[in-house]
């Protein structure tokens, strides 16, 4: 008996506990609900949406990202194509491509899929797509709108995370929010996301936010994690986050998918945070594959039909 009771606390401490979020399923309610509107809309007699990708080289991660937006975008009613492009493509060239697509009016959203070749600079690339057809939100002057709080396009995995914090109905308002990486596409967005005002043209989700990176001592991210309600985590490292580090009933939004070899062998996709391990402290957790990725599709076809909706207010104001 005395043997049992240890073990059966061990038991329940290893108990998963955590709801896991679908992104499948969410994503999937979404387009839905695109597809349902963009009928809708061009039944009305609008123009129907349409987005233009570029993809620069052949990088298999790039081709099977790019390929999973052009179905989905088609699947919810979206014109959508692939601009295919050689490697050796020069900086001016890519930009005359770029410049095409943006003088064509038939075409509402532009994206340019990341990574390009070390020889392109991809700032200037993303500052040369129109502002108005930036459904990815990496123009610089989108960049600028997302921190001054004014509405713009929200990068789309960043949209994602904050999305997916809304829909499970995630209370953020004064809580503790803890950010792992700084990119300027993805951490940076959901950061600003967080903590800014609810009461503004783009509203904010009133987080205490901290922001942790590469150079955050190892001893604070654990501190900081360890006090947090909400822990985003996107930084490409595996295992980063770890069960000790989570607070009981702390929401986990895992963005990080990287490629590993198990010790068997097997190639795998994983997330940052320990999946099996968090699920015992975690209140909510999104698996990764089939968290944060799903949705992102999701919100690059309501960037884009957000975009023809835009152009399309334009024209009638130009009447
Ligand atoms: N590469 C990795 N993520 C993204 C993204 O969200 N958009 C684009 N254009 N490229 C990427």
């Amino acid at each position: 008996m005395r043997l049992l009771t240890p073990l059966k606390t061990l038991s329940r401490l290893l108990t998963p506990t955590a709801k896991i979020i679908d992104g499948k399923k969410i994503s999937a309610d979404i387009q839905n609900g695109i597809k349902e509107e963009i009928n809708g809309w061009v039944a009305a007699g609008h123009k129907r949406p349409a987005l233009r990708a570029i993809l620069v080289g052949d990088d298999p991660a790039s081709c099977t990202y790019v390929n999973k937006k052009m179905i989905a975008s088609r699947e919810v009613g979206i014109d959508s194509d692939t601009v295919r492009l050689p490697s050796t493509i020069s900086q001016e060239d890519l930009v005359k491509k770029i410049e095409e697509l943006n003088n064509d009016n038939n075409i509402d959203g532009i994206l340019i899929q990341l990574p390009v070749p070390d020889h392109i600079n991809e700032r200037e690339i993303c500052n040369a797509v129109h502002v108005d057809k930036d459904v990815d939100g990496f123009h610089v002057t989108n960049i600028g709108k997302l921190v001054a709080n004014q509405d713009t396009f929200i990068p789309a995995t960043s949209l994602a995370v904050i999305e997916l914090i809304r829909i499970i109905g995630i209370d953020t308002f004064g809580k503790r929010a803890v950010v792992c990486g700084r990119s300027k596409n993805v951490g940076l967005p959901i950061f600003q996301m967080l903590h800014a005002d609810y009461r503004n043209e783009l509203p904010g989700l009133e987080a205490t936010a901290i922001m942790c990176h590469r150079n955050t001592k190892p001893e604070d991210l654990v501190m900081y994690c360890q006090s947090a309600d909400i822990i985003i985590t996107a930084t490409g490292v595996p295992g980063l986050i770890k069960p000790h580090m989570v607070k009981e009933g702390a929401c986990i939004i895992d963005v990080g998918l990287t490629r590993i070899t198990t010790p068997e062998g097997k190639s795998k996709l994983v997330g940052d945070a320990d999946y099996e391990g968090c699920l015992a402290r975690a209140g909510y957790i999104t698996p990764a594959p089939g968290g944060v990725g799903p949705v992102t599709v999701a919100m690059l076809m309501k960037n884009t039909f957000k975009a023809c909706k835009n152009f399309d207010r334009q024209r009638s104001n130009q009447k």
